[in-house]
This record gives C-alpha cells, structure tokens and sequence, in this order.
C-alpha cells in the first residue's frame, strides 16, 4: 500500500473500501464532494461514488453491491422505499418511516438506516430554532416528509398536507398527526402563530419553478419560520418568505448532518463537520 504523508497525494489501492450514492437522476448530488473530504481530512482509504441506476436495475445493483464487498452506500430518489425489499435488516426508526437513505453492510449482510429526520433536526437546531412546541404545517408526503414526520411527530403539533390528499391521511395515520389538502392551508396558516413553521417536503421549486404550493405572498407573515428542503437553489418560496421577512432556511444544513450521521454508522468515527459543510459549499 502506498500511502504518503501528504493525505492528498493518497492513492486509490488494493484495499480502498468503496462507499457510494444510488440514484436516478444522480449528477446533481453533492454526497461525492462531502464525504471524500472527510475520508481524506480522517485519513480513511476509502472513496465515494455516484452511480445512476435504471429503476428495474435496483435489485441487481444492491446484489451487486454485496458481492463485490461495498462498505456502504446512500440511497437518493427514486429508492428510498423500494430499496428497503432488498435489505436484510432495518433499524427501528427505519422500519417506521418504511424509508432508507444510509446502508450498512456487515457481516455478508445490509443494515438500513434513515438519516434525513436526524438530519433535518440538527440542521433546526444549528439555525436556533425552535421546534419545540410548535405547529408544523408539513407540505409533501413523500420519503423526505415520512423521514422528518418521525422526529418532529415527537416534539410538535404536525399537520400533512399533499397534492393527493389521501398519502397525507396515510402518513398521518402512521405517525398520529393531523392531515389537511392543499386547499386547507389558508385556513392553517390563520391559526399559526410565531415561531410556527412551514416545511415544504416537495419537489416545486426544484422543478416547477414558478408554481406556488399557496399565495405565498399573502398567506405568510414575517413571524413564521420556512424551511425549503430543497438544496443548491433559491426557491420561489424562500425567497419570497425572505422579503416578507421570515426566518428562511433551506436543505443543506439537513444535507449535511443527514451524511454526518451516515459516516459515523459507517466508520464508527465522528466526522469533521467543517470540512464537509465546506466542501459542500465549494461545490454547490
Ligand atoms: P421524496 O422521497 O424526495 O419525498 P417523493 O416520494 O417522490 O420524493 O415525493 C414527492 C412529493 O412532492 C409528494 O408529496 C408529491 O405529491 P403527490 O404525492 O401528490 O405526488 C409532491 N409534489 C410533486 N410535484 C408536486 C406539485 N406539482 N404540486 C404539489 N406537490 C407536488
């Protein structure tokens, strides 16, 4: 093994554990950047890729994954819940939201974890806000809103709403929250009052990018807090909730302690945080 004591003159060997992202479509992900700087500033002969995978191609890929020995990988859109049917075990809270983003592989086997409420959390938490106590308006029943259901079901008053109302109901059943349609959201957002938060789980703004999910410019008011899971991109929604004068966050503090958590089910080790908020930031 050649190894220098430079760690960026480090070579890719014989013994280099693979870790990777699956995804469909996969090129915009910033997982790569982030993670290959922690392995590089820990060290770690380890490396990270992204592999774009047809979705009838799933099973082959994660049986693949397993044969050749990967250590580890993320699971993006379009495969965090079909992912979970070719999985050998699920951790409990991966189990309950019935989506997975981080696997495990140990012992011959594939451990599945979820990362994004955590993640989503940590990220509040770094903004100093508190969620704590207050209403949630969650637009968006998809993998991302399961995934931060599951936390903030435990601390807030939660209310889903989606497009198709009836995954809204759905996901509320499983998580004991209130669940509304779109049209409702006027009369939620009467109710709201400050420091209550809105979250918008969906994919407007990453690719509708004119459509509104409500009149933003009418129904928000500067007291409330917006969150736009969305990452890389200034959407219509934040920046409108922004020149209201709300508080505005978007996704990739979640993008960042989703992975931070995935690296330590992985190595076991805590990762330097700051090396890779940076490389996120260097290559959005
Ligand atoms: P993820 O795993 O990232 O959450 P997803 O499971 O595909 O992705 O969920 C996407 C979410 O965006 C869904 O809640 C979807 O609403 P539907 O359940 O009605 O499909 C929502 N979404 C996508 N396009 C939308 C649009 N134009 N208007 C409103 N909601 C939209």
């Amino acid at each position: 093994m050649r190894f220098s004591s430079r760690q960026e003159d480090r070579l890719i060997d014989a013994l280099t554990a693979l870790y990777c992202i699956i995804g469909n479509p996969v090129s915009h992900s910033l997982s790569p950047a982030m993670h290959n700087a922690a392995f590089r500033a820990l060290g770690i002969n380890a490396v990270y890729l992204a592999f774009k995978v047809d979705e009838e191609k799933l099973q082959e890929a994660v049986e693949g994954f397993k044969a050749i020995g990967v250590r580890g990988f993320n699971v993006t859109i379009p495969f965090k819940r079909s992912v979970v049917d070719f999985l050998d075990e699920l951790d409990e809270k991966a189990a309950k939201i019935g989506a997975v983003n981080t696997v495990k592989a140990e012992g011959g086997k594939l451990f599945g974890f979820n990362t994004d409420g955590m993640g989503f959390i940590r990220s509040l938490e770094e903004e100093g806000i508190c969620y704590r106590g207050k209403n949630v308006l969650i637009i968006g029943a998809g993998g991302a809103s399961r995934a931060i259901c599951a936390y903030l079901s435990e601390h807030c008053n939660v209310t889903v709403v989606n497009r198709t109302a009836k995954k809204a109901e759905s996901l509320a059943a499983d998580f004991g929250l209130n669940w509304a349609s779109l049209d409702d959201i006027p009369s939620i957002l009467a109710s709201f009052k400050e420091g209550d938060l809105i979250v918008n789980t969906t994919s407007v703004g990453l690719k509708d990018e004119d459509l509104e999910l409500f009149d933003y410019e009418r129904l928000l008011k500067p007291s409330f807090v917006v969150v736009d899971i969305i990452y890389g991109k200034d959407t219509k929604l934040l920046k409108s909730a922004r020149k209201i004068g709300c508080k505005a966050v978007d996704g990739e503090g979640m993008l960042l302690y989703q992975g931070v958590e995935a690296f330590k089910i992985w190595t076991g080790k805590n990762p330097p945080i700051d090396v890779m908020r940076k490389a996120l930031k260097s290559s959005s």
